[in-house]
């Protein structure tokens, strides 16, 4: 298993940003080739924003994975987190311009119809608007400019991901077991969050010596 996470960890190193969002933006190019090849089916705008919105929440639940992984296995992939933290961010307003542009037409007074008639596209909204001023920080300038705030501000991300989740549980035309998987495994990663500072001190307790840096998220 260590040996596992040290390759991986390897693998990690070397692996550039844009390789990153490379494969990050594969997704996208699968759904560009599906959409001018006739791949979506009957309803192609509503395959376009189903895709959308999975990927993003994939994206999204795959950022708040990676420091568990990292407790839990060893394998570090937080120097990739922003690059997944922005794909997720890319898609979820892609989804929105999707919705706004495809489904819509542009035309906002049937946009706010919509919105009335489907009362969850407000949880995806509210998500979509706490997630833009963890995009719009997410640089080396705002870092810095930002101290500690920066991180009291990106913990936005939690009840982002929670509408986010809502969002799709409560568009299921039929009750599907995929949206409450990723319900129970937003929950669980929340529970990781909440009890992490609690495991920290008590390893510190017990290892003294261990470096703060290796264990901090
Ligand atoms: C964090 C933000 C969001 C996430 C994670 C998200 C995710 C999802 C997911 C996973 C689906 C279902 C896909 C499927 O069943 O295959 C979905 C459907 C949908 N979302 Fe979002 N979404 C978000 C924000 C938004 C926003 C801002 C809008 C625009 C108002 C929106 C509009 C829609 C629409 C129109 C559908 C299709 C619903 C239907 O078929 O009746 N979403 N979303």
């Amino acid at each position: 298993m260590l040996r596992l996470a040290g390759l991986a960890n390897a693998g990690s190193r070397r692996l550039p940003e844009w390789a990153v969002w490379l494969a990050g933006l594969i997704p996208l190019a699968w759904l560009v080739w599906l959409t001018f090849t006739g791949g979506l089916g009957v309803d192609p705008v509503r395959g376009i924003e189903h895709r959308l919105g999975k990927t993003g929440l994939w994206f999204l639940i795959g950022t708040l994975a990676i420091p568990p992984l990292r407790a839990l296995t060893g394998v570090n992939l937080l120097r990739h987190r922003r690059a997944v933290g922005l794909l997720s961010f890319l898609y979820i307003a892609l989804h929105l311009t999707a919705w706004i542009w495809l489904e819509m037409g542009l035309l906002w007074a049937q946009a706010i119809r919509d919105l009335a008639r489907r009362p969850y596209l407000f949880f995806g909204i509210t998500a979509f608007l706490l997630l833009l001023p963890l995009a719009l920080t997410s640089n080396k300038a705002a870092i810095r400019g930002l101290g500690r705030n920066w991180r009291r501000l990106h913990l936005l991300v939690w009840p982002a991901a929670g509408l986010g989740v809502l969002h799709y549980l409560w568009q299921m035309k039929i009750v599907s077991a995929e949206g409450w998987i990723w319900a129970a495994i937003l929950a669980a990663l929340l529970i990781w969050r909440v009890i992490q500072p609690w495991i920290r001190t008590r390893r510190q307790k017990i290892r003294p010596g261990i470096r703060a840096e290796s264990l901090s998220d």
